[in-house]
């Protein structure tokens, strides 16, 4: 790893064992950029790749007519104003209202390891990931303004971390109308690109598409990353599989709306964006104030989608989750929202819990209903204290009969949120974004409380500190579940409206910052309706997520397949839950919904008191599958096989740290008449070791070139829809 400065072409390249990143200065002081790609050589300049030359409409850098544009140079934060006609970078509001800016290069400095982002999460360099930083300055005499572009580096995975710092040092007050972390400027259009879609229930589906002209762009302003799009895209070569080839990851460490987009020129150059969707987005600064972007991954891989996702898999992983739980194994757990839903009292609690002891599960989830006047979703949010009549000898008594029980316990939450019937709400009926004089949008008869206020924020954080201090709480459910709308503010100023969904992601940041500082030892785990905030802003804060709210073995599939692309396997919340299943009545066996929720942070979810004796042992048998196994279904190297996008055979596979073991998932949604013949190629074996399956012996080579013979006999449910195999390959 290392960052090099030409001082004579004024360029810098960033590198490390397998990619090369290469920006110059150009001769207005603006950055071009000029190579991002499998690692090149150090020993030679770049600067032949700045491209000039004559072309009609166009419009040249002073002194560089019919030559240098920055039409067609491709930028490294692109300006608006200057030259460059794409969407810029940033934009930036000013005193006589011009938007017109012309940042120029001041100086550099590289710094080991990796730059915090004040108030916002980011990735982290550590002793076995260490990285360099490259801070780059540059300024706009008119406005008097510091912009700086950082580049971390890491050496051992294929990373650039980017962000850019806005510092308003003169006298003037400035409005950022626009501030994204990166563009990404790309010499040709032979990509295709690929993000991962949905909507609830349905969450991270693949989505592929090739590039044409003009702009292609995915987006939220639901003030959440949202189920429907997720922060993130990839540009892939045509060619590029799961397996090999080329592509490039892209994704944004925040959990508010944001834009990714791609822009494809008429020159065939692309320009790739991401970061907060400038849409409902202002933010002022004065003197001696300033604004930091959140960031942007890039990730390089050579060797697939596989490749990209076990490089973001590392990086999440090892530098971006937090505190105690990273990297410890997560508690097979029980949560009651499928088995009672709102209807539960204490005794039904406790009946769930001890089966669940019984069966081996290690941590009691209370989910929604244990608070204030909650009896259904229309009252209650807001009042953290415990409903007396559902649990009327308190939670002190249910979780001391639950550690009792030799379990940990975990309780449900949703901060952000207030009803209309809730004290809350009768003491302070302004404290949610609403404008006074508009009618407002309930959701699931409920409101977003106005974080961007900090007595709002107080209060919530008084309300939960004592809830976690006063118990002895090891587990916290973290929900949110509908997006906002109305966003007003009746205690900001006007010219302050624009910052209100930024302020209110920074200050659940500041809330998830400070109670996993007062409760380190406590587990986090965020939930939006499921998936609609599984990002990597709130992974840096709560190591795993509820992935999504349909528990069906065969929707899981696709869900899980997708959400794989970006995130570990540590972090997908995979749960059992009761068939006919809830969300589509599908009926799946128990070892397929077994199969499926292995391959994540595993739970149940169901009324485990209505298992027959049969079910029950194999419920044990599960569970002690997991144990044994648990390292490598959540830490393990995670490959995609077979995807549930393009067939009926889904694969996947995770491998054992000491490459011991590869387990793999295999699963057939719907039988076809007279099946063909079918095998499995095994990936990432050890070319020469002997593994065993079912007592026969094969060399891992020709496991993944002769493949493993699957027949319909092996699936414990035989012939039929929805079966499942898990193959254990054990090396000799
Ligand atoms: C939505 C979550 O995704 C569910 O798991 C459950 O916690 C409900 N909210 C409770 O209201």
């Amino acid at each position: 790893m290392g960052i090099q400065f030409r001082k004579e072409e004024q360029e810098f390249h960033l590198f490390n064992e397998e990619m090369s990143y290469i920006f110059s200065v150009l001769p207005n002081g603006h950055l071009s950029q000029l190579y991002y790609g499998p690692r090149v050589s150090t020993e030679q300049s770049y600067s032949y790749l700045i491209q000039g030359g004559q072309r009609s409409l166009t419009s040249y850098i002073e002194g560089y007519e019919n030559d240098l544009s920055l039409q067609h140079l491709r930028q490294e934060y692109a300006c608006y104003g200057t030259g460059d006609v794409l969407s810029p970078a940033f934009e930036i509001a000013q005193e006589d209202g011009s938007r017109l800016s012309h940042f120029k290069y001041q100086e550099y400095r590289v710094v080991s390891g990796k730059s915090s982002l004040t108030g916002l999460p980011a990735t982290y360099s550590t002793t076995d990931y260490p990285a360099e930083t490259l801070i780059v300055e540059l300024f706009d005499d008119v406005t008097q303004t510091v912009l700086e572009l950082h580049y971390s580096i890491f050496s051992s995975l294929p990373v650039l971390a980017r962000h850019a710092v806005f510092r308003q040092v003169g006298e003037q007050s400035i409005t950022l109308e626009r501030a994204l972390s990166l563009n990404l400027d790309l010499p040709d259009k032979d990509y295709e690109w690929i993000h991962l879609d949905g909507a609830w229930s349905r969450e991270r589906h693949i989505q592929t598409s090739p590039l044409h002209q003009g702009v292609q762009s995915i987006y939220s302003l639901k003030g959440t990353s949202s189920s429907e799009h997720n922060p993130f895209m990839a540009l892939k070569r045509p060619q590029t599989d799961e397996h090999q080839g080329e592509v490039i990851g892209i994704s944004l460490v925040y959990s508010g709306n944001f834009l990714a987009q791609v822009d494809v020129t008429p020159y065939e150059q692309v320009r790739a964006s991401i970061g907060i969707h400038p849409d409902r987005f202002s933010w002022s600064l004065s003197q001696g104030q300033e604004f930091v972007t959140p960031e942007a991954l890039l990730v390089y891989s050579q060797k697939g989608l596989n490749g990209l996702s076990h490089a973001f898999h590392s990086l999440f992983n090892h530098c971006l989750v937090r505190g105690e739980w990273k990297g410890k194994e997560r508690p097979v757990l029980i949560n009651n929202w499928e088995a009672t839903y709102f209807d539960f009292t204490e005794e039904k609690i406790l009946e769930l819990a001890k089966e669940a002891a019984a069966l081996g599960v290690e941590l009691f989830v209370l989910d929604d209903g244990w608070f204030g006047e909650r009896y259904n979703d229309q009252a209650g949010l807001g009042d953290w204290q415990v409903n007396p009549h559902k649990l009327p000898n308190g939670l002190p008594s249910l979780i001391q009969n639950i550690h009792g029980l030799g379990m940990k316990f975990g309780i449900w939450i949703e901060p952000e949120m207030v009803n209309k019937d809730s004290n809350l709400y009768r003491q302070h009926p302004d404290w949610h974004f609403h404008h006074p004089k508009r009618f407002q949008s309930p959701s699931r008869y409920q409101y977003v409380l106005n974080f961007a206020e900090d007595a709002v924020f107080e209060n919530i954080y008084q309300q939960l500190y004592q809830l976690l201090s006063s118990h002895d709480i090891d587990y916290v459910k973290w929900d949110m579940n509908r997006y906002l709308t109305e966003v007003f503010s009746v205690h900001h100023q006007a010219e302050n409206q624009g910052e209100l969904f930024h302020r209110y992601v920074l200050n659940v940041y500041r809330l998830y910052d400070r109670l996993t500082q007062d409760f380190p030892q406590i587990l986090f785990e965020s939930c939006s309706s499921g998936g609609a905030r599984f990002d990597p802003g709130l992974l840096y804060y709560a190591p795993q997520t509820w992935t999504s709210d349909n528990t069906d073995a065969i929707e899981r599939l696709s869900i899980q397949y997708g959400t794989s692309v970006l995130y570990p396997l540590s972090s997908m919340g995979s749960h059992v839950s009761a068939v006919p299943n809830h969300q589509v009545s599908r009926i799946t066996s128990l070892t397929t919904r077994g199969h499926v929720s292995h391959f994540g942070s595993m739970g149940y979810e169901l009324n485990l008191l209505q298992l027959s004796e049969e079910e029950r042992q194999q419920v044990k048998e599960q569970i002690n599958f997991y144990k044994k196994h648990r390292a490598t279904f959540q830490y393990g190297e995670f490959t995609r096989l077979l995807s549930p996008f393009e067939q009926d055979i889904v694969a996947w596979q995770v491998k054992s740290a000491d490459t011991n073991t590869v387990l793999i998932g295999y699963y057939r949604k719907l039988i076809q008449a007279n099946e063909g013949f079918k095998r499995i190629y095994p990936k990432h074996l050890d070319e020469e070791a002997i593994y065993e399956y079912k007592g026969q012996s094969f060399r891992g080579s020709s496991l993944m070139r002769a493949g493993l013979v699957v027949e319909p006999q092996d699936f414990e449910a035989g012939f039929a829809d929805f079966a499942s195999l898990l193959i254990e390959l054990k090396k000799r």
